[in-house]
């Protein structure tokens, strides 16, 4: 059902890219529900200190999932964008190369961590989230995403960082 939600734009932002498209899940009441409540159903059986979720389709889902699961909400933002003192690193993306900072102050050492974002290709981005919560001394083995893309090998990624993935669905 999730799976039919997401729509398919080829050639998007560039060609040979096909762009799983989650906003015309997230418009749809009953399924933007249903798949937060089976992220969090995923993680019953766990406790985390804070959800730290990825600009800027990571913020969707993550900001839902941190209520639903009672724990803080902590967002990794392109650069320039927070206010206080960073930490960054850069990485590659399927179609481009980006960086990400986090506050330093955002995560306290020994605080368990769920990394959350909407969608999982190269693992780039979830691997630089990796690194700047485990520079502060934040406990990361779980990240979950509504879509993995497995052909582009980025829950393998995490999985050799010693991090459990889980997605709602995969897109060949
Ligand atoms: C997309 C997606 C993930 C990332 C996945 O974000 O939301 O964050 O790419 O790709 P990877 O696994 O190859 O690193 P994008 O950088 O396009 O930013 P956006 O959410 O602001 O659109
Ligand atoms: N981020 C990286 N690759 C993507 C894709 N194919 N669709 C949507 N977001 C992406």
């Amino acid at each position: 059902m999730i799976e039919a939600l997401i729509r398919t734009i080829p050639d998007y932002p560039k060609p040979g890219v096909q762009f799983r498209d989650i906003t015309t899940l997230l418009q749809d009441r009953q399924g933007f529900a249903a798949a937060i409540d089976a992220l969090s159903l995923h993680y019953t059986s766990h406790a985390f200190d804070k959800v730290l979720a990825i600009e800027s389709r990571g913020f969707i889902v993550g900001a839902a999932l941190a209520i639903q699961l009672g724990a803080g909400f902590v967002p990794a933002r392109k650069p320039g964008k927070l206010p206080a003192a960073t930490i960054s690193q850069s990485y590659t993306l399927e179609y481009g190369m980006d960086a990400l900072e986090l506050h330093k102050d955002a995560i306290q050492p020994g605080e368990r961590v769920l990394l959350v974002d909407d969608l999982i290709a190269t693992g780039g981005t979830a691997m630089a989230a990796v690194a700047l919560v485990r520079q502060l001394g934040g406990l990361l083995a779980h990240a979950t995403f509504i879509v993995d893309l497995p052909d582009l090998g980025g829950m393998q990624r995490l999985q050799s960082a010693g991090i459990r993935g889980f997605a709602l669905c995969q897109f060949e």
